[in-house]
């Protein structure tokens, strides 16, 4: 059984404080509300990558046909996870979940509600493991059929650009010709109070998350055919009816196709 300190606030659980889940304590709701005195835009900013992967996995279901998902730094258990979202459409939808945290495997029963057609499955790794990741999907994914590999918000925890694009890399060349990839990052150039928030927390020895510029998150998309409308500010990536006029925020991303 995981030992969870209480005690320390902890990044996962932040942001689950901050997407309205349950997983936290109130350490980290002081964190959270440390970092919304200096920069409240965060919580819309962690709401939207939420909503964006939503969207982004019923375009997958509906539109591109995708029943396998491969959910790399899966996070907390919160409301509409990817299987709960994939399955709601579409049942048979098989997914693996992929995180490193030990807190994240603590909580994963609440990942593993399968609906009785799909499966859903747990692999406690680490993303600078591509090649475990994909030996272990492969065990519940069939890994010769189209396969949505999805990345939100974990990049940033890659410092080096080169090595987080060379760790996208290996993961899609597990995947067959008509895999897509979702993904969204925090990205710098939009918001200033933004960066300057994040910087600051950066530097309390929090487990960093870096913001990148948008260029160098469209280029973990090299290879791949975009889906309109390209790499954008997550509100405005195939946004609800009336959300069309949502203000950019400094969280970006899109969904390619591989070819
Ligand atoms: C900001 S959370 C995002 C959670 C979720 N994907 C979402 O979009 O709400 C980042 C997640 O990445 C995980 N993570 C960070 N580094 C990782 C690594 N090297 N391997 C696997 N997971 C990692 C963390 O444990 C955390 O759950």
């Amino acid at each position: 059984m995981t030992e969870i300190d209480t005690s320390v606030p902890h990044s996962a659980r932040i942001w689950n404080y901050w997407l309205g889940g349950k997983d936290n304590y109130p350490v980290d709701e002081a964190a959270g509300d440390a970092y919304t005195a200096v920069f409240p835009g965060i919580v819309t900013i962690a709401r939207s990558s939420r909503a964006f992967l939503g969207r982004s996995i019923r375009y997958l279901v509906t539109e591109a046909g995708v029943r396998q998902f491969l959910d790399v730094g899966t996070g907390l258990p919160t409301v509409d996870n990817t299987h709960e979202v994939a399955q709601r459409l579409a049942p048979e939808s098989k997914i693996v979940y992929v995180d490193n945290d030990p807190l994240v495997l603590a909580h994963a029963r609440a990942l593993l509600a399968s609906t009785p057609q799909g499966v859903t499955a747990y692999e406690d790794l680490s993303l600078y493991e591509p090649d475990k990741i994909l030996e272990a999907a492969s065990r519940t994914l069939d890994l010769t059929r189209p396969t949505a590999l999805i990345l939100s918000g974990i990049l940033g925890h890659v410092a080096d650009h080169d090595q987080a694009r060379d760790l996208v890399r290996r993961l899609l060349a597990g995947l067959p010709s008509g895999s897509y990839l979702s993904l969204n990052e925090g990205s710098r150039g939009t918001d200033p109070a933004y960066e300057h928030a994040q910087d600051t927390y950066n530097e309390t020895g929090a487990v960093p998350y870096f913001l990148r510029p948008v260029d160098q998150i469209a280029a973990f998309f090299d290879g791949l055919d975009l889906v309109d409308p390209g790499i954008v500010s997550v509100p405005l990536w195939h946004p609800e009816p009336g959300d069309e006029n949502a203000r950019p925020i400094g969280q970006h991303g899109g969904l390619g196709r591989k070819p």
